[in-house]
């Protein structure tokens, strides 16, 4: 994406709030996450979205639509839900482009697909690794890319509450750490 493009990332769990991260950093204009965990849309706020909105809201694409003047430059969808895949399309301008993360079922009524938007799978973010992960430690080391706010530790014993904590939504990013 270009500075100053519309992005939505539908899910705010560490992938999606990584995507608010890096269009934050990449000088996205409006930023919009959506997200079903109340805590997760205050994290998204914080880490660089310009609004947030509730996934059971009924008029996210439309809301979405409003606030781009037209529709969203870019969707990212990291909930590997079909219907909210639906809705991202719905979201965008004409000609946006919508990423995928997660595998599983995809299915999209023909209409979703027109006005030259495009879909695609990204994997791994699309990186060459060897330069993109030095660039994610400047961006960090700038306070521009802030992951380890994501990220809550706990001793290899307690993978029972890590497990919890993660499907509850309260920890984005469980980190065990053998003793
Ligand atoms: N393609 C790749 O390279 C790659 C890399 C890493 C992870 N993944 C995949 O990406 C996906 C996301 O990973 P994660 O670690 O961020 O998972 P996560 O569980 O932390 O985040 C998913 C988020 O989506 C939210 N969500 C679910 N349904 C929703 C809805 N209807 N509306 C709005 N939000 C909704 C959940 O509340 C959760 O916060 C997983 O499927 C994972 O396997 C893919």
């Amino acid at each position: 994406m270009r500075a100053g493009s519309s992005v939505v990332v539908f899910g705010a769990g560490a992938v999606g709030l990584a995507a608010v991260m890096a269009a934050a950093a990449a000088g996205a204009g409006e930023i919009v996450a959506v997200e079903l965990h109340a805590g997760r849309r205050e994290l998204a706020a914080e880490l660089g979205a310009t609004r947030v909105l509730d996934g059971r809201d009924p008029d996210v694409a439309a809301q979405v639509v409003a606030w781009t003047g037209g529709g969203a430059d870019v969707a990212f969808d990291t909930t590997g839900v079909s219907e909210v895949v639906v809705t991202a399309l719905a979201a965008l301008r004409p000609k946006g482009r919508c990423g995928l993360v997660a595998a599983g079922e995809l299915v999209l009524p023909r209409r979703t697909l027109t006005a030259g938007k495009s879909l695609t799978f990204v994997l791994e973010g699309g990186a060459v690794p060897r330069r993109f992960i030095p660039r994610m430690i400047r961006l960090w080391q700038a306070g521009r890319f802030p992951f380890d706010r994501l990220v809550r530790t706990y001793p290899l014993a307690a993978i029972a509450d890590a497990e919890r904590d993660a499907a509850a939504g309260t920890t984005v990013k469980p980190v065990l750490v053998p003793a």
